[in-house]
């Protein structure tokens, strides 16, 4: 069940109960390198279940996984779909919490805050969403926003209100890992270098996305195709077309995951009969829709 919005403290946009039946299908989506799942499942399993057991190590985990990578290459969709795979997996051990924190949310710099919110969030809010459930994950999307890099922060902000908000991060981690070191945080950012170091040196991991290689992006593009034939099935053969795709994908390099889904979408609003009627898209569709968005490329 979601709360909703007007009952939510400052940074936080969702509060999800999980598994939940409509939270399936980013996580099968999401086409990426072998094992690249199973090892952030994994680590989110391993805290999510014995994070309480691990704290007495001398490297304990602190619950941190940390995504990172150029827009459009899936890590949003991936941190929501290891929320699904992760609560699937521990369903039978109980119920598990997805929170997702917007970091531009929160309120300005102004008189410190922005700081005493983070601060909240992390002693307050966070353990007691942690104490519903027994597992729970949160999502902070694009944490460069919250944690800026200290060292290169730049002039125009008042040096004084990043160092502040940064070490409001800092102390929040520390104190959720203490209080909570079964929760796991699942941060993204498209600009790894503008995250603080001190933030990223307390992640377990650190996963970089890249844009999609030629493979890559003719599996995206089947992928959306199967997902037309499921509403319009005349599409079956264009989604099963796999030289065709091969032929697409050759036209698409350079462009990350979210414009190659999109691409398909472009290819079926390129002509007023084929918006209309869908099963008319044709494979020239495709390409000529592929050729339009390289011409766009910066
Ligand atoms: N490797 C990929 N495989 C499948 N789909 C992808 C891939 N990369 C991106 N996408 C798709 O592109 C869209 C944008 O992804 P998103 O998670 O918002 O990217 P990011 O958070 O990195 O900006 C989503 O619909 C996602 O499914
Ligand atoms: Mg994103």
């Amino acid at each position: 069940m979601a709360v909703t919005a007007a009952a939510l403290p400052p940074g936080v946009i969702g509060v999800h109960a999980l598994p939940a039946d409509h939270h399936d299908g980013p996580w099968d989506s999401m086409v990426v390198p072998d094992g690249t799942k199973e090892r952030l499942l994994s680590q989110a399993l391993l805290v999510l279940r014995h994070g309480h057991r691990l704290t007495a190590l001398s490297a304990a985990p602190h619950g941190l996984i940390v995504l990172a990578g150029p827009p459009g290459t899936g890590k949003s969709t991936l941190a929501q779909g290891l929320a699904q795979a992760a609560a699937l997996a521990l369903a039978p051990h109980g119920a598990t919490t997805f929170v997702e924190i917007d970091p531009h949310a929160f309120p300005s710099d102004m008189l410190g805050e922005s700081q005493r919110a983070v601060a909240r969030l992390f002693t307050e809010v966070l353990p007691e969403i942690a104490a519903r459930r027994p597992h729970t994950i949160v999502l902070v999307d694009e944490l460069e926003a919250l944690a800026v890099r200290r060292s290169t922060a730049s002039f125009e902000t008042n040096p004084v209100d990043v160092h502040r908000a940064t070490d409001a991060v800092l102390m929040g981690l520390d104190s959720l890992r203490a209080r909570c070191p079964h929760v796991v945080l699942v941060a993204t950012t498209n600009f790894i270098a503008a995250v603080d170091e001190a933030v990223l040196s307390r992640a377990d991991l650190v996963l970089h996305t890249e844009l999609p290689d030629e493979t890559t992006i003719a599996a995206i593009l089947r992928s959306s195709l199967a997902g037309l034939a499921d509403n319009w099935p005349e599409l079956r053969p264009l989604a099963e077309d796999t030289a065709l795709h091969a032929k697409v994908a050759g036209r698409c390099v350079g462009f990350d995951g979210r414009r190659v889904r999109k691409l398909v979408l472009a290819a079926m609003a390129s002509r007023t009969e084929v918006a209309l009627r869908p099963p008319l898209l044709c494979a020239d569709d495709l390409i000529a829709a592929a050729d339009a968005e390289q011409a766009d490329l910066p």
